[in-house]
């Protein structure tokens, strides 16, 4: 039995940190692909020259050209270029817009039975342009965010009670941006749902920082995002697809009904499997949580009705 295949597409912080995470956990081959020429191709070499060190069997392979990454069994795309300076969020959707779409064309095209985990922002656009332009069914294409933001929630959780990271458990569902909607009566620390355990204050002090979490990384890095966190986090999707570990996760994905949302893609708990999304997870929500979930796929079905208008895809 061949090991499984892993794509990861730009190979730039989030794509390196991804294909990193995945060697640690001997999740499979990972191809790296850019259009930067030589890059992916070093990049690949030095991880090739760490599996002795680390004692993991991995092959990596760096390239620009899509055949490599023939019959993938998970593809992470990450490509896409920053908001820069002096940039309308118009001008960066489209930019990404272009760059997911030509990406998923080739993906598509050579790995026609692969599942996609999109990590490119705008997030929730872009698996929506994903989508429409794989034809792949809503179960093989997600996007990640709602592991990341949960991350964020969960590490400040830690050190505000002084816990364990892994004791806590959080969910932030909605889309990735300032409306994401944190479920406090969710999460927990040791199965405590934590209004036992943190004043209403601080709780609501700990979502704001979560909300804001990827604009400080950005403030203090100057010149880029994220990139550790987003690339363990979209490894933990590929992981629980990849070894039907059957996790239930918040991801990005095309509601159909699922809490009164029609056809918007949006973060959701999901339980991640060999055919990518086996089920959306039913939860009880309070009418505010409601409505926040509401306001935020409604803006999240802004930015695909702006995309559309942009006759791009
Ligand atoms: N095909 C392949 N790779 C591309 C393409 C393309 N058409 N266009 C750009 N890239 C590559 C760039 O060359 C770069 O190496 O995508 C890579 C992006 O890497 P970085 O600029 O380091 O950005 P990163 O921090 O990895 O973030 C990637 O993830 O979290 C999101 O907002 C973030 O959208 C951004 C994405």
């Amino acid at each position: 039995m061949s090991r499984p295949k892993i794509s990861v597409i730009g190979a730039g912080n989030v794509g390196a940190s991804a294909a990193f995470r995945a060697a640690e956990l001997e999740l499979g081959d990972v191809v790296l692909v850019d259009i930067v020429e030589g890059m992916p191709q070093g990049k690949a070499l030095d991880l090739n020259q760490m599996c002795p060190v680390s004692g993991k069997d991995v092959r990596f392979t760096g390239t620009n050209s899509y055949d490599d990454t023939a019959n993938s069994d998970v593809v992470i795309i990450t490509s896409g270029i920053p908001r820069k300076p002096g940039m309308s969020r118009d001008d960066l959707i489209s930019t990404n817009t272009k760059i997911v779409k030509e990406v998923t064309e080739q993906v598509a095209k050579h790995s026609p039975n692969a599942i996609l985990i999109l990590v490119t922002n705008p997030l929730d656009a872009m698996v929506y342009v994903a989508h429409k332009v794989s034809g792949f069914p809503r179960e093989r294409v997600m996007g990640m965010a709602g592991v990341l933001d949960s991350a964020r929630f969960r590490t400040f959780i830690s050190m505000e009670l002084d816990v364990s990271v892994e004791n806590i458990h959080a969910f932030v569902l909605g889309g990735h941006g300032d409306s994401m909607v944190p479920l406090a009566r969710y999460t927990t620390v040791a199965g405590i749902p934590i209004p036992d355990l943190i004043s209403q204050d601080r709780i609501e002090s700990l979502i704001d920082r979560t909300r804001k979490g990827g604009a400080e990384i950005v403030g203090l890095l100057k010149t880029g995002s994220a990139f550790y966190a987003p690339g363990v986090s979209a490894v933990e999707m590929a992981e629980s697809i990849l070894r039907d570990k059957r996790k239930i996760l918040p991801c990005c994905v095309l509601a159909d009904g699922e809490f009164g949302i029609e056809n918007t893609f949006v973060g959701l708990p999901v339980k991640l499997g060999t055919n990518g999304v086996e089920e959306i997870i039913k939860i009880e929500l309070t009418d505010k949580e409601k409505e926040e979930l509401h306001i935020s796929a409604g803006q999240v079905k802004e930015l695909c009705d702006l995309i559309d208008g942009m006759g791009i895809v």
